[in-house]
């Protein structure tokens, strides 16, 4: 991905939008050099995060999805992100399963964030499942997305431990701490270039010496 050229983001939110604000910051700060946010997609008119991408005078784009089709609405998104010439899409707490054609239009273009250690605790309220679970370790994931749920290609993690004082919400607090940092950092290493997808590793090229 590195050309020279900056990495256009564009970000699909449905709610809070704090990672999105994480990522926003980390650009801001020059902790994402080489990358800038094209444009912040909501499919819901309320989403905080949309009014946040306004205030910040980001482009930003409203496609409400209740009651429409998945391929139609999809469509319409896709446009969107091609009419911003996006190069990586980033899903923040984006509620929705994308369509096939819609991971197809993006191959190894699109990251998600998950709040837990995948594959443990896919799906909804992950937090609560990894509390409620037991584990003695918690953390979030970026990944790659696929045509299946909370699945695709493992970018990076961070891990934390589950703390004795811990409830199910003091620990997705500290999670998303790590969310924060975690996000802004897989950017990074998609955007350098330097990564690629080997099986379902995501790893450093080999460097090949003429
Ligand atoms: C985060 O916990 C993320 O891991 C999950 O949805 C939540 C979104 O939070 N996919 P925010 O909207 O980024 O604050």
């Amino acid at each position: 991905m590195s050309s020279g050229k900056p990495v256009r983001l564009g970000i699909l939110l449905s709610g809070r939008g704090s990672n999105f604000l994480a990522i926003a910051g980390a650009i801001r700060e020059g902790r994402l050099e080489g990358v800038e946010i094209a444009v912040v997609i909501a499919n819901v008119a309320e989403a905080p995060g949309l009014a946040a991408a306004r205030d910040l005078g980001l482009k930003h784009e409203i496609f409400v999805s209740k009651g429409r089709k998945r391929a139609e609405h999809d469509a319409d998104v896709l446009a969107c992100l091609r009419a911003h010439r996006v190069d990586l899409v980033c899903l923040a707490g984006y509620m929705r399963l994308l369509s096939p054609e819609f991971v197809a239009a993006f191959p190894n273009r699109i990251l998600n964030i998950h709040p837990s250690l995948l594959p443990a605790f896919p799906g909804l309220d992950a937090q609560e499942q990894a509390f409620d679970y037991g584990v003695k370790v918690a953390g979030c994931t970026v990944h790659l997305v696929d045509e299946h749920l909370d699945h695709g290609v493992i970018v990076l993690q961070r891990a934390i431990p589950v703390l004795e004082t811990d409830d199910s919400h003091s620990l997705a607090l500290r999670i998303l701490d790590e969310e924060h940092v975690a996000y802004a950092d897989a950017i990074a290493r998609v955007a350098s270039g330097e990564y690629e997808v080997r099986g379902r590793r995501f790893v450093k090229r080999k460097v090949s010496i003429n």
